[in-house]
């Protein structure tokens, strides 16, 4: 028996995340032999720490305004409080039946699962422990960490998303460094829950990815929640002391709270795993792959957070099954960056696909034309009493490259405002299809019929 146990695999997944799972489940599918390496819980960032828990805690929050506001509909209720240890059990009870759900999925495709940090070897190997594990191909999918600034130690009081979903308390004032989609759904959320929170964005406005439209609409409604929102601010330092943290901004104004939540980015998990070694270029951190996220060396792919773009769980899921089926000989289609759709699930939401105005002028010139929907003609927008539009930026006499929506639930729209982006429609195209009444969906359908000449329940 050699020390090393050496076992071969069609492929070696290195990370048990959405891309690197789903990866592993849609190879194991094609008939291929899988191992997946994990050091820590199957599923991973978006499973356990991102996407999931959080979506778990805004859902808390609506649940919370709902009471709060429920005299608004002629309900008559108060909210008496928020219970955080309640919170955490309804949280953490989704995660983990999706947990269990998805290490039966992974049990039942028959996929090695090997828990463990994973170390790249070489072009074929990854060392876990004393197990040796040699693909004909590797993945890596080892994922993001939240960063931090130079000088800003995450510890106390000055917490990430990480330690922020842990909360078994609601602080009373929360400064949120970053307005970014965790600053911002960090800061709706502990408003919701009552807290006194200021965002800080070094940038001039929140969500700065997204169309300036969306950022404005965002930043209106945020104010009218009472967050305080200050952009154009830059951080310079933070210290803890008599059971508060002081938050110096550049200019030398302080803020005082009593948690500081550091949204600042997410880097890549790359450093110590021997990619480098192995030969694998990394930029920043980050591993270099062309469109068929293939990295500098044969036979080894990258999919997920790692990868430079939009670090969206959705992303990896579609990389992770793209490498499957490259490995597996069949001839994917290149996954299309601008058009993954985008949902930020602060309230309002903020939604959207394909190129912004800026984006699409930057394009096709001048021959872009824009048109803004307002929810308030919508009647659910009007029965939930929510605000926001869907900006549509078309090419003129041409296909529409970009949807832009704000609104309570609008982020459930993104599925029909993907396919028109990804199907090139036309105005006159989405414009003849019926959609339902009284929805939020009528608001993209009322869109399009406006962009197309032929507005309904539009004022403008
Ligand atoms: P982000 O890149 O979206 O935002 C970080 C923000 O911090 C930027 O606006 C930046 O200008 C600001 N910032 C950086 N340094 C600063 C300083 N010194 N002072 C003030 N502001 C400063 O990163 P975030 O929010 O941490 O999210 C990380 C990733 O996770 C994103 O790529 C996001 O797409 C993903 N994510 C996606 C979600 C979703 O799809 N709903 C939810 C949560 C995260």
């Amino acid at each position: 028996m050699p020390a090393t146990a050496e076992t071969t695999h069609d492929v070696v997944v290195l990370g048990g995340g959405s891309g690197g799972y789903a990866c592993a489940l849609r190879a194991a599918e094609l008939g291929l032999t899988v191992a997946l390496v994990e050091k820590d819980l199957l599923g991973g960032t978006c499973l356990h720490r991102g996407c999931i828990p959080t979506k778990a805690l805004l859902h808390a929050a609506e649940v919370a305004d709902a009471a709060r506001e429920a005299s608004r509909f002629g309900v008559r209720a108060t909210l008496e409080g928020i219970d955080m240890a309640g919170v955490t059990s309804y949280r953490q009870g989704v995660v983990s039946r999706l947990h269990k759900g998805l290490q039966g999925l992974v049990k039942s495709r028959k996929v090695d699962y090997v828990g463990g940090e994973g170390r790249l070897e070489d072009g074929r190997t990854v060392v876990v422990g004393d197990r040796r594990l040699v693909g004909r191909h590797v993945v890596l999918a080892t994922g993001s960490y939240a960063r931090t600034l130079p000088g800003l130690d995450i510890a106390g009081r000055v917490m990430t998303s990480d330690q922020a979903l842990e909360l078994e308390d609601v602080p009373g004032r929360v400064v949120v460094l970053g307005g970014g989609v965790i600053g911002v759904e960090f800061a709706s959320v502990m408003r919701s829950f009552g807290a006194d929170v200021t965002v800080v964005e070094a940038l001039p406005r929140l969500v700065a990815a997204e169309d300036p439209a969306c950022s404005t609409a965002l930043e209106r409604a945020f104010r009218k929640r009472g967050i305080t929102v200050r952009t154009g601010a830059r951080f310079e330092s933070a210290s803890e002391s008599d059971g508060s943290v002081t938050v110096t901004l550049e200019g030398g104004e302080t803020l005082e709270a009593d948690l500081l939540l550091v949204a600042v980015g997410r880097g890549p998990s790359t450093a110590g795993l021997g990619f480098e070694e192995a030969g694998v270029t990394l930029d920043r951190g980050f591993v270099v792959t062309d469109e068929r996220c293939r990295t500098s060396v044969e036979g080894v792919w990258a999919v997920g957070d790692i990868v430079p773009g939009l670090q969206l769980a959705h992303r990896g899921f579609a990389q992770g099954i793209f490498v499957a089926e490259s490995i597996a000989g069949l001839s994917p289609t290149p996954i299309v960056e601008a058009e993954i759709p985008r949902v930020t699930y602060c309230e309002p939401e903020v939604a959207s696909v394909g190129l912004t105005e800026e984006q699409a002028r930057a394009a096709h010139g001048d021959a872009v034309e824009t048109y803004e929907y307002n929810l308030g003609g919508n009647g659910k927008s009007q029965i939930l009493q929510t605000q926001g539009f869907v900006k549509l930026v078309r090419v003129a006499d041409g296909p529409v490259v970009g949807i832009h929506m704000v609104g309570a639930r609008m982020g459930e729209q993104v599925g029909e405002a993907q396919l028109v982006v990804g199907w090139q429609a036309h105005p006159e195209d989405v414009a003849a299809l019926l959609h339902a009444h009284p929805t939020q969906n009528e608001a993209l359908g009322e869109a399009h019929m406006a962009l197309a000449g032929k507005p309904l329940h539009a004022h403008n």
